[in-house]
């Protein structure tokens, strides 16, 4: 009989692409998604470290299955990666009904595991090296990139994938837990992103998100010949039917002159770059050990403005980091106002323990002044965004439309929840006229009614209004529509 997966995500996109990834494996082996957890013969969380928040998440999960695996104890309980590799023994101590625990460099190994546990092995635990417990080169081994044949089906949209450049990080950044849990950085090989995103792209794939902890710290050697990003770009860009290539995350002190170049003169590179500067203070960033100072920062972020004007650089902030002081604090602030980044992803401070932060600097600002200073630089970077956008208004843009709008997604489930039961399917028809959303070359969410048929399509918006994290807009004539 068939066996159906329920699997639960947490996390960064390379958490969504590993989710993707093992669900197709599981497929090839005759398992299919189920529709809940109480349908499912296994249920999964794919587990994020890097803030607490997302651990307490999981945690709370496993507390919500333990009722469904206490009536069928063959239900086999997986946690899988960052959480799975941070705390290891920890997690059967605190939910001992958990079947599995499956490090990010270890998942490969997860088809075979719900064998032996569904053949009564017992619970199994399986994790990659500390980052300490051997040579670099026995810790990379036992953190294995994780690249199995790709299932279309298996993504959210077919237009679009991730592709992994590398896997861990070697930066070392103090609050960070994610060079621990996801273990050295290694590149891989040219031939198999090329390889990768080739056969994407005969599958109907459009567009393709190329992603790294550091992506353009990206380096593969072979012989005398080292490629970087930039070559991997100018490789991707040759591809027949591929039309846009984005990559995230950048590391500031990577963002060289041949990256920038080619982000400027390949067309299918989207103007889009996630360069996190996380503060704007010296004191801080020496404290968070990131490798730069705001004058190198701003250095960056002036040649990329000089060779690209109209690119949109994007940024992560952390807020409440130990012994911030209200003056650092605005200098982080100062930042976002001269900077007038497109949006920001701000985080308050969470010790990681594991790290250089949690081992040696105290936690020292009070919550409240962490969630202050989070609706402070919100607002600063709301301000930024909206001004921004409005640039935009009565331009033309060309758009991938990716899905119905947050708003009709909203609308269809409350449909679709009305119909449940009731044999009619859902009126989703391709003609008829809902609210879209897509994405333009340089990162911009754009709103317009449209027919849903034109997802999946790059097309022509008019932008008529904009807000800070949206813009709105109109089709011109369906027929600039491209096939
Ligand atoms: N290079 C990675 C970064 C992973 S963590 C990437 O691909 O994006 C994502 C962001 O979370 C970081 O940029 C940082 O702003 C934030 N972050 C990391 N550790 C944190 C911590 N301990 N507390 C709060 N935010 C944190
Ligand atoms: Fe984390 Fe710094 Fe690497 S934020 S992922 S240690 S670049």
């Amino acid at each position: 009989m068939t066996k159906r997966l329920w699997i639960e995500t947490v996390g960064c996109q390379m958490n969504v692409l590993d989710s993707e990834l093992v669900v197709a494996a599981l497929r090839r082996r005759g398992w299919e998604p189920a529709g809940s957890p109480a349908e499912a013969d296994a249920v999964f969380y794919n587990t994020c470290s890097v803030r607490q928040h997302a651990e307490d998440k999981v945690y709370s999960a496993l507390g919500r299955v333990r009722l469904e695996k206490a009536k069928r104890p063959e239900l086999v309980v997986g946690v899988l990666g960052c959480m799975a590799q941070k705390d290891q023994d920890l997690i059967r101590t605190r939910a001992p009904w958990v079947d599995l625990v499956v490090g990010p460099g270890q998942l490969h190994r997860v088809p075979a595991l719900v064998d032996d546990v569904l053949a009564g092995s017992g619970p199994r635990i399986e994790v990659s090296l500390d980052r300490t417990a051997g040579s670099r080169d026995a810790v990379a081994r036992s953190f294995e990139s994780y690249d199995p044949d790709r299932d279309p089906t298996m993504r959210p949209t077919p237009f679009q994938a991730f592709v992994r450049t590398q896997t861990g990080c070697d930066k070392f950044c103090a609050f960070c837990v994610v060079p621990k849990v996801r273990g050295p950085e290694q590149a891989r090989p040219p031939e198999a992103i090329f390889a990768e995103a080739s056969k994407l792209v005969a599958e109907g794939c459009r567009e393709i998100t190329l992603i790294g902890q550091t992506v353009n710290s990206y380096s593969w050697k072979d012989g005398g010949r080292t490629t970087r990003l930039s070559d991997l770009l100018v490789g991707l860009d040759a591809i027949d039917g591929l039309d846009r290539i984005r990559f995230v995350t950048n590391y500031p002190r990577d963002m060289t002159d041949d990256l920038v170049q080619a982000v400027r003169d390949l067309p299918k590179v989207c103007h889009y770059l996630h360069v996190p500067a996380q503060h704007g203070s010296d004191a801080v960033l020496k404290r968070m050990k990131r490798g730069y100072t705001i004058g190198e920062y701003l250095e960056m972020h002036a040649r990329v403005r000089e060779a690209i004007p109209h690119a949109a650089v994007t940024s992560d902030f952390i807020v409440g980091y130990c012994g911030e002081t209200d003056e650092e604090f605005a200098a982080t602030v100062e930042l976002v106002r001269r900077l007038q980044f497109k949006n920001s992803f701000i985080f308050k401070y969470s010790p990681r323990p594991g790290t250089k932060a949690f081992e040696r600097l105290p936690d020292d600002v009070p919550e409240a002044v962490k969630r202050e200073r989070n609706r402070v630089l919100l607002e600063a970077q709301a301000e930024a965004s909206l001004a921004g956008n409005a640039g935009f208004v009565a331009t033309r843009q060309r758009v991938l439309v990716e899905g119905l709008s947050p708003r009709e997604e909203k609308a269809a489930s409350r449909e679709e929840n009305a119909v449940a039961g009731v044999e009619a399917a859902p009126d989703r028809q391709a003609d008829r006229v809902r609210q879209l959303a897509g994405r333009t070359m340089c990162d911009r969410i754009v709103v317009f009614d449209g027919p849903e048929r034109l997802i999946g399509r790059i097309l022509d918006v008019d932008v008529i209004a904009a807000g800070s994290w949206t813009l709105s807009g109109v089709l011109p004539n369906l027929d600039h529509a491209e096939p």
